[in-house]
């Protein structure tokens, strides 16, 4: 009897618990305006213009957050070839940038270089849908499927581990709001989607989303609900010649033809933070902006003026171009520039070891349709798509697209 009751207690008390945990989704608790007693380093950080670590000024390692968005293909890959590679930080390792790959196109034997070589590789969606309306209503299911799942799709036909592929970004900057924090906050430890205007100068520094963010929402809906330990990094608007800000490089108007245009646009905008409290300042573009025909010559001025500026910053010894995975962790551990060369997530990852010996290109086609996907394993029996990223059911997945159909050289 005395048994059966301490068991009928226990069960009450289990059923008080569940039924209260039920009641508070945590996936659906508001963000109240950031405790600084209550979020501290190195898992929470409110979102301010202040330096982490009690650093100031030239003590402040600069990061630079190159990103670049779309497919990696045979006609862009050269580009970042000739324009990253063979370049050094302060501290001898390679520099390295973002990579915000999307699959339709992408050469993934390529994705698989651009990893070995050190650069940091994110996701950026599966379809890369032209439609914005797609995204802003895009359900908690249809987030997972374009971005989690595109996850393991890059991990796997690009052979890397999927433990380096940490932060996505919103297709077109445009973001989900609370549905797409819920999708992504379990599954990568940061994003890069949000541009700031009203917080550029003095620069807003990344920060987790565990309270209410203070930085404007200029492509909404954002989120207003608490992610802990989710990090976001602020994408700092530049300002152009004239002074219109710009999220991404190719906004800026007016668009700059020449190469002293060009590298005077990264340079001004690279002061701003430099020269103050050196916010990690986000450069984002598309390779498409810097490679085009002869006869239109703004192409490769742009270019020159891009090499330009990074030669310049090769002779900064506080300067630091990094992917925003190795910012991130910088972020949970501010380290100042007397320490900085032996910070272990800023050297060379020896771990990166190419694998990708024999990659194919897989031609897929349903009759009225065709693409080749390169990969590092042998090709999937369909082509991979939303709902069948790694190309294994067409029939039960709903995938009418391609079927293998041979290889090609
Ligand atoms: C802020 O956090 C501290 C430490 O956890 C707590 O004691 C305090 O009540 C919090 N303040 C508010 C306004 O929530
Ligand atoms: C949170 O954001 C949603 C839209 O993303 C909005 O409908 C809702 O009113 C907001 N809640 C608060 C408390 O501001
Ligand atoms: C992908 O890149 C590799 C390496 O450069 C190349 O051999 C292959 O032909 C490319 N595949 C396609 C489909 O462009
Ligand atoms: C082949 O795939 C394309 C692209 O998804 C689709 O539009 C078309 O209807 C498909 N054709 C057949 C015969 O299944």
């Amino acid at each position: 009897m005395g048994q059966l009751i301490i068991l009928m207690t226990l069960c009450a008390i289990t059923f008080r618990v569940t039924h209260q945990f039920s009641q508070v989704d945590p996936k659906f608790v508001p963000a109240l305006p950031c405790n600084l007693s209550a979020c501290y380093l190195p898992d929470c950080r409110c979102s301010s213009d202040i330096p982490p670590g009690n650093l100031v000024g030239p003590n402040i390692p600069q990061m630079l957050l190159f990103t670049f968005d779309g497919a990696i293909t045979s006609t862009n890959h050269p580009f970042f070839d000739q324009v990253f590679n063979d370049r050094r930080n302060p501290n001898g390792a390679p520099i390295s940038v973002t990579f915000f790959v999307t699959h339709e196109f992408t050469n993934y034997s390529l994705v698989h270089d651009l990893w070995a070589s050190g650069h940091d590789i994110a996701a950026h969606s599966i379809t890369y849908n032209r439609n914005m309306a797609y995204w802003r209503t895009l359900s908690e299911s249809g987030w997972r499927s374009e971005i989690v799942d595109q996850r393991d799709q890059i991990s796997r036909f690009g052979s890397l581990p999927t433990s380096y592929i940490k932060g996505m970004r919103a297709p077109y900057l445009q973001m989900g709001g609370n549905t797409m924090f819920t999708a992504m906050s379990g599954s990568f430890e940061w994003e890069s989607s949000r541009p700031t205007f009203n917080q550029r100068v003095p620069g807003l520094w990344p920060y987790t989303n565990d309270y209410a963010s203070t930085q404007d929402c200029l492509i909404p809906p954002c989120h207003n609900d608490s992610f802990p330990g989710f990090w976001s990094f602020p994408m700092i608007n530049f300002l152009s010649e004239d002074l219109t800000p710009c999220n991404v490089l190719e906004e800026c108007v007016p668009i700059p033809r020449t190469m002293a245009g060009m590298y005077n646009l990264l340079l001004t905008n690279f002061n701003d933070q430099y020269q103050r409290t050196r916010a990690p300042l986000v450069i984002s573009t598309h390779a498409a902006w810097f490679l085009g025909p002869p006869d239109r010559p703004e192409y490769a001025q742009r270019m020159s003026g891009l090499m330009q500026f990074l030669d310049y910053l090769g002779a900064l010894s506080d300067v630091y171009v990094i992917g925003i995975s190795q910012a991130r962790a910088w972020m949970q551990t501010p380290t100042g520039m007397p320490d900085i060369d032996t910070f272990v997530p800023w050297r060379e990852d020896t771990n990166r070891v190419r694998s990708c010996v024999f990659p194919r290109n897989c031609r897929y086609s349903n009759g009225t349709w065709e693409r080749i996907m390169s990969s590092c394993i042998p090709c999937p029996l369909y082509y991979p798509t939303l709902h069948d990223p790694l190309g294994i059911g067409a029939r039960y997945f709903g995938n009418d697209e391609g079927q293998l159909i041979g290889l090609i050289d």
